[in-house]
């Protein structure tokens, strides 16, 4: 292990107290070592943790969300194509820290880096005012779902892969965990939770879980589809879906 490598794990220890300590061993696997640039995933601290304090201006967050419109949707609905990602309705800490994330490419995003960066929509505070903004917006309540709805013989391999894989981080209906910057994925388009799922159990998307990592290496392409497909057709809570699917944002039109 290099002396890089070992203050990172350092770091991280020390930044996640006792949530981390199942995963502070993780990362001193020598496994991890190896592989291409990991990134320590939930690093915390810089801009991830000066948007977590900072008192939202919501207006100015509603400025900002303008350029992320235009691929998130007036909305913040994303695209059922699983293209652009659903962003209302995920939770604070999860949206600020895949933005830190971007804006420092721990995570690859090409197509949406330069519109993320600081000279594009402002500093800290932006994160925390157009994160604001993305939390009033209801949810779309016909979000792209897999191809096996209950009944189905790959629903009930979801399910039993989900219950013995997921629940312990991402809830029982995939709500995630606030705190510990676990997403929801209730709600999320299922082409994009393949893409992404995939990209972290190839360790492309480099500022993934390790613990998640670890959990999904050895799930075939089967396995993914059906445990995906079972995730997208989970309940997300009335209150928090918009009254029709053709809802459109006042606030942009
Ligand atoms: C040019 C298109 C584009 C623009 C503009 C854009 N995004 Fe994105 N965004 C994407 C794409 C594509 C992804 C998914 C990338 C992937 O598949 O990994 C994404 C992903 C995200 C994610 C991660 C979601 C998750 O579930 O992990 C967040 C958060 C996000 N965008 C917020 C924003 C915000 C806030 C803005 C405006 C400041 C914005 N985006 C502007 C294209 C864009
Ligand atoms: C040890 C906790 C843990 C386990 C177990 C786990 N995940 Fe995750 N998952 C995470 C975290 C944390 C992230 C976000 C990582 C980041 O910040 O980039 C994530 C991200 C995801 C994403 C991408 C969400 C997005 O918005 O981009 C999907 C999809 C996902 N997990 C599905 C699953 C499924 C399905 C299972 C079970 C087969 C699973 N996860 C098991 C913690 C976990």
């Amino acid at each position: 292990m290099n002396q890089r490598h070992l203050f990172q794990v350092a770091i991280l220890a020390a930044a996640v107290g006792t949530a981390g300590t199942l995963w502070a061993e993780e990362a001193s696997d020598a496994d991890r070592v190896h592989r291409a640039e990991p990134v320590d995933w939930n690093q915390g601290g810089g801009e991830q943790d000066a948007a977590l304090h900072l008192e939202p201006d919501i207006e100015n967050g509603m400025d900002v969300y303008e350029v992320c419109a235009a691929c998130h949707l007036p909305e913040g609905w994303g695209t059922p194509d699983g293209t652009f990602p659903q962003l209302a309705g995920q939770h604070r800490g999860v949206l600020i820290k895949q933005m830190a994330d971007i804006r420092a490419q721990n995570r690859d995003n090409p197509t949406m880096y330069p519109f993320s960066l600081p000279q594009s929509i402002g500093d800290a505070q932006a994160l925390a005012d157009v994160v604001a903004y993305i939390e009033s917006l209801p949810m779309n309540p016909a979000w792209g779902k897999g191809p096996y709805g209950p009944g189905t013989e790959e629903y009930a391999l979801g399910e039993q892969l989900y219950k013995d894989n997921c629940v312990k981080c991402h809830g029982e209906v995939g709500m995630g965990d606030v705190e510990k910057f676990y997403p929801r994925i209730n709600g999320q388009h299922y082409e994009y939770m393949v893409r992404q799922f995939e990209w972290i159990r190839d360790h492309k998307r480099r500022n993934a879980n390790p613990e998640m990592v670890e959990q999904i290496k050895n799930f075939s392409d089967k396995d993914m589809q059906a445990v995906i497909s079972y995730t997208s057709w989970q309940p997300v809570p009335e209150e928090q879906l918009a009254d029709s699917a053709d809802w459109k944002n006042p606030d942009f039109e």
